[in-house]
């Protein structure tokens, strides 16, 4: 019995493949194998004898087997080990670009946008685009009677009979999600929230739904300073220029105090839009020093806190920047459109590598 394990074990050892393997289990617990036929002499020893060679003998099938499966698995990584090494991939090559597919001018911009005041250390936040009306407007000290209800057009939607619950209404622009992300994230808070917006308006510089991003920074010692700064390092960065200047005039808006809103100097020569020099000014956005009333809806102690906040329209600096003359081609899925101004999916904007190129 010892020699026929000294022969197996050596044999399985130097097994060439899996088949070689295959034909030592047949020859040696297969069936008619060496080792089955000896477990058939048991029948013909006394019982004395087969109480010993019995436990013996399987105890020898055992290990046969288990040798047969330990050297089995052995071959299959040796296996497996050499097709990696034949089958290798690049996955750091390009993939094929195709012209069938290019990125939207706006995703493209929120791209960019996003990037500019990610390196600063703005995170992003979303909010639900059908809102209730208070976080749209109550929240953000715009009460019932306000007139700028009535300015914005806004999209409410039905209550069902003998509901007097306020409708919900399309959200008419991105500043309720400052409310929500004090909500959540309470102070100190750098956020921007880019997303769609709704207001029943429909002419060459207006859709019914066009795009926003809202900026939120709320610390101890946040001032118009630092707004203006933020402003303006984005500007350069978003228009891919050296030098830009910003005019600030004051504004009103219910939910900043004080409120402005920001030109950009521009010029308009030959008809294109030259940003940073000449004698035009361009408005991008509206902007201020966040409200206390609004700081209190957002659960944050105004007496502690204060920062600011800004909104700003993608679509329309969409247009600036790459000098799309009518807002309302962006939503009318006309792929020649698209190929002419879209940007190549292979292209993600970063601050290192480029926005725009
Ligand atoms: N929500 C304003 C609008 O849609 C834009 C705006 C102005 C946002 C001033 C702000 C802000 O955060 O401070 O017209």
């Amino acid at each position: 019995m010892d020699d026929l394990r000294d022969k197996y074990i050596d044999l399985i050892a130097n097994a060439a493949d899996e088949a070689a393997l295959e034909d030592l289990r047949v020859q040696a617990i297969g069936k008619k194998g060496e080792i089955s036929l000896q477990m058939r002499e048991l029948g013909r020893m006394t019982p004395e004898e087969r109480q010993v060679a019995g436990p013996k003998l399987n105890a020898l099938k055992d290990e046969i087997a288990s040798a047969l499966a330990a050297k089995k698995e052995a071959l299959g990584d040796a296996a497996l080990d050499e097709r990696l090494r034949h089958e290798w991939l690049d996955v750091t090559l390009p993939t094929r670009p195709r012209r069938e597919g290019t990125i939207h001018p706006i995703s493209q911009v929120t791209e960019e946008v996003t990037a500019i005041f990610a390196d600063m250390g703005f995170k992003v936040a979303e909010g639900p685009q059908i809102e209730s009306d208070w976080f749209n407007f109550d929240a953000l000290n715009i009460p019932g009677h306000h007139p700028a209800r009535a300015e914005m057009d806004t999209f409410y939607t039905h209550r069902s009979e003998g509901d007097d619950r306020p409708p919900h209404v399309l959200r008419t622009h991105t500043s309720p999600v400052q409310i929500r992300a004090m909500q959540d994230q309470g102070a100190p808070i750098r956020i921007i929230a880019p997303g769609r917006v709704y207001r029943a308006d429909y002419d060459m510089t207006h859709t019914p739904m066009f795009h926003q991003v809202e900026g939120l920074a709320i610390d101890k010692d946040i001032s118009m300073a630092n707004l203006k700064w933020v402003l303006e390092e984005f500007v350069k960065a978003f228009f891919e220029v050296d030098d830009v200047e910003l005019r600030f005039r004051a504004s009103h808006f219910p939910f900043t105090e004080p409120s402005a809103e920001v030109d950009i100097r521009c010029s308009w020569e030959g008809g294109t839009l030259k940003v940073g020099q000449g004698d035009d000014w361009l408005e991008v956005l509206g902007s201020g020093m966040v409200h206390p009333k609004v700081l209190e809806a957002g659960n944050i102690d105004p007496n502690a806190w204060q920062g600011f906040a800004f909104g700003l329209g993608i679509d329309r600096i969409a247009m600036l920047k790459y000098g799309i003359p009518d807002l309302r081609a962006f939503f009318d899925s006309d792929l020649r459109w698209l190929r002419h101004y879209g940007f190549s999916a292979l292209d993600v904007p970063t601050l290192r590598g480029g926005l725009s190129s």
